[in-house]
């Protein structure tokens, strides 16, 4: 059995797609938020998963929230820390602290529009194809080895917040099965390319759903 530890920030709706997902093989060890009131804690805790908190604002620096985050997660021995809308930008040591076993999920066809407001700048930047990205997470900020990725089309009336809700479904999509492959013990990392052995979806890790999916 793998362990996961979740980490969110706000509605965890895609730790809600991971938890609906009941891979097999995988056991959610707990749900973490640096936000008392982020949402997602609720869901998690009518689920029987052990959901808490390590408030961000309660530490003087980072260096101190990483540390007292990497205390509370290593207290349940996770194989996988998922990253699912945590806000919080991690220091180098946390980081390497997981490298090769902690994932995030990135609203945006990475390398495109990392950061903050991708949907905003897919719109300003004219692209036709939006989407979203599951990346192993490295030093450098939504840059690391790429698992999965989900493509939709940009809509002449497109909004912001169309776009995201387009984006959200496929999310739900490739999040639980980007963690699946990881579960199954199903990718190979070198360098910056990730194989998925026996991939399942329509290619090696990548869908792009009809314009009208
Ligand atoms: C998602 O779009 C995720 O990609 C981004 O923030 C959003 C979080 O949504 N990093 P949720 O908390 O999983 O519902």
């Amino acid at each position: 059995m793998k362990k996961l530890v979740i980490l969110i920030s706000g509605r965890g709706s895609n730790m809600e797609a991971i938890v609906r997902a009941a891979i097999p093989g995988a056991k959610i060890a707990a749900v973490i938020a640096n936000k008392p009131t982020a949402a997602g804690l609720a869901f998690a805790r009518a689920h029987g998963i052990e959901a808490e908190v390590v408030d961000h604002t309660a530490y003087a620096d980072r260096d101190a929230f990483d540390n007292a985050l990497a205390i509370a997660i290593d207290r349940h021995e996770p194989d996988l820390v998922v990253l699912a809308g945590f806000m919080r930008v991690l220091g180098d040591a946390f980081v390497r602290r997981y490298e090769g076993r902690m994932i995030n999920i990135h609203p945006s066809l990475l390398p495109s529009f990392p950061g903050l407001h991708t949907h905003r700048k897919a719109i300003e930047s004219g692209v036709r194809l939006h989407g979203a990205t599951v990346h192993f997470v490295t030093p450098t900020l939504d840059c690391g080895p790429i698992i999965a990725q989900a493509a939709v089309p940009v809509g002449a009336d497109d909004t912001e917040a169309s776009l995201a809700a387009k984006v959200l479904v496929q999310e739900h999509v490739i999040y639980p099965q980007a963690v699946r492959w990881f579960v199954e013990g199903r990718l190979r990392v070198e360098g910056n390319r990730v194989t998925v052995i026996d991939a399942d979806l329509p290619s090696d890790g990548w869908m792009v759903p009809l314009p009208d999916a």
